[in-house]
């Protein structure tokens, strides 16, 4: 009982983090995307956004390989489970994918809005990680206690280009009902989602690798904003 539990644990923990990293890089190159038609000078910005970018990916591939050396593939957990899409989601009341980057970008306050979103998301992933390196069950896996070691050094210089920026142009940082906002989504994540994932009996396990996807909705988004 005891080593189902474990190994049900990290098989979710593991679905639900390599759902959100891939998430995460591929809604940055949305940002990136966006960034260059707005503001194609400021290659300072481009670069850590592309650094930020090259981070989640390396963190996507790291919990690939982790699954594989398992030799069972992830459970596939929807977007419910990402942090990133629930705060868009409550937000701009629009889901990533549909989020415009045009419009985003041509108005000033939305793009501090996502600034902020994504700030918040990444100082939330920054302590969630801290929690897990402290629990026994991560402990007890060397290759996962690795990976979240290399997740907690990258996460500070993720949040840091999107503070700046909202700094440098006299926007303000998140206000208490922006954090409340990240407060909820997370206990909801732990206490509602995760459990009933947990107890539901057969879950399905993702088919293909969620990166094998990758050049077609790259390529829908290059269409979304051409037509945008
Ligand atoms: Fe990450
Ligand atoms: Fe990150």
């Amino acid at each position: 009982m005891r080593q189902w539990f474990r190994r049900r644990y990290l098989d979710l923990l593991g679905s639900i983090y390599i759902y959100n990293e891939h998430r995460g890089y591929t809604a940055i190159d949305r940002v990136i995307e966006a960034v260059q038609l707005r503001w194609p000078a400021d290659k300072q910005l481009l670069a850590r956004i592309r650094k930020h970018r090259a981070d989640e990916h390396k963190h996507y591939l790291m919990f690939r390989r982790w699954f594989e050396r398992r030799g069972q593939m992830p459970l596939a957990v929807d977007r419910t489970c990402g942090h990133i899409d629930r705060f868009v989601g409550i937000m701009f009341r629009s889901t990533i994918d549909e989020l415009d980057p045009v419009k985003v970008i041509g108005r000033d306050e939305l793009f501090e809005r996502l600034c902020r979103v994504i700030s918040l998301t990444e100082k939330r992933g920054h302590r969630q990680v801290e929690i897990l390196l402290r629990h026994p069950i991560v402990r007890a896996d060397a290759r996962l206690m690795r990976i979240f070691r290399i997740i907690e050094q990258d996460e500070p210089s993720h949040w840091a280009p999107y503070d700046e920026w909202l700094t440098a142009h006299g926007a303000r940082q998140p206000n208490w009902w922006e954090r409340a906002i990240d407060g909820l989504i997370h206990s909801e994540l732990l206490l509602l989602k995760l459990p009933v994932l947990f107890l539901t009996p057969r879950l399905r396990r993702l088919r293909k690798w969620p990166d094998e996807q990758d050049s077609c909705s790259a390529h829908s988004a290059h269409h979304t904003l051409v037509r945008g």
